[in-house]
């Protein structure tokens, strides 16, 4: 795959002012080059605001969730259908945030996925264990469930917009831990064993898998450059443009390598 991807998910910061500055700030800095896919997910009250300023730019709008129904009852909840009248191409889905903190199943994300895909977004299904589940030796098995789960059911016409985003919960944020980059080689292997399995070899080969976990832009390339992770997801160093900008940098410049070296 020689198309990297980097994400940025804003989780629930920035008020208006500052979402307006930090997208402008993105959308001037971008060049040209578009081996490199660049999302930014702000919170659902900045996406429109956030889509009129990337107009015209090579960021694509993604959100961070969405309510598997189209329409109805569901006070508080946003559709796939808002989603897509407020110009969003991607969403997450299944972030650890809202697994562990609002208790989100596997069974209620493979809703979210299947609805996502079937509207037309892209979707990136989030996955990954615990600082207590890995070590207790069952990362395999926590990514196993959280794929067999999360998938389920999928028909093979949507799978090429899905994506998976390797995110060890222990080293997101300012947890201390950092994963290594060989550690997220190897997870992503299993991840696109599973899904192998699951689709097929084919479809796992060009399934798109990201690493995501205190990347910031000393140790991007480290990440990048390891075969099998084709993108980053990008927290805390989202919402600072100039980081950002130097992470998207390091995905051209592998982006770069991996045509060279084809
Ligand atoms: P982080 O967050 O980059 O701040 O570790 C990653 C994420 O939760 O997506």
């Amino acid at each position: 795959m020689d198309q990297k991807f980097v994400i940025g998910n804003w989780k629930m910061n920035t008020i208006a002012a500052e979402a307006r500055l930090l997208s402008q700030a993105i959308a001037d800095g971008m060049g040209i080059e578009d081996s490199v896919t660049v999302v930014v997910c702000p919170p659902f009250p900045y996406l429109s605001l956030v889509g009129e300023i990337l107009k015209g730019h090579r960021v694509a709008l993604g959100a961070q969730n969405l309510y598997p129904e189209k329409k109805g009852p569901f006070t508080g909840e946003v559709s796939p259908t808002m989603l897509l009248d407020l110009g969003c191409q991607y969403v997450i889905l299944g972030h650890s945030d809202r697994r562990h903190k609002l208790g989100e199943s596997d069974t209620f994300i493979n809703q979210k996925v299947r609805v996502a895909l079937a509207a037309g977004l892209n979707a990136i299904l989030c996955v990954g264990e615990t600082l207590e589940q890995r070590k207790a030796d069952q990362t395999k098995k926590v990514l196993d469930q959280q794929l067999f789960q999360g998938l389920d059911g999928l028909s093979p016409a949507t799978l090429t917009h899905l994506s998976i985003a390797y995110e060890p919960v222990w080293a997101i944020g300012s947890s201390g831990h950092h994963a290594t980059p060989q550690q997220a080689q190897e997870a992503h292997a299993v991840i696109r064993h599973r899904f192998g399995q699951m689709f097929g070899e084919r479809s796992a080969q060009t399934l798109v898998i990201h690493y995501g976990g205190s990347v910031n832009p000393e140790n991007a390339d480290a990440f990048l450059r390891r075969p099998g992770v084709d993108g980053i997801l990008i927290g805390g160093d989202s919402l600072n443009a100039e980081q950002f900008l130097a992470i998207v940098k390091a995905g051209i410049a592998q982006a770069q390598s991996l045509v060279e070296a084809a």
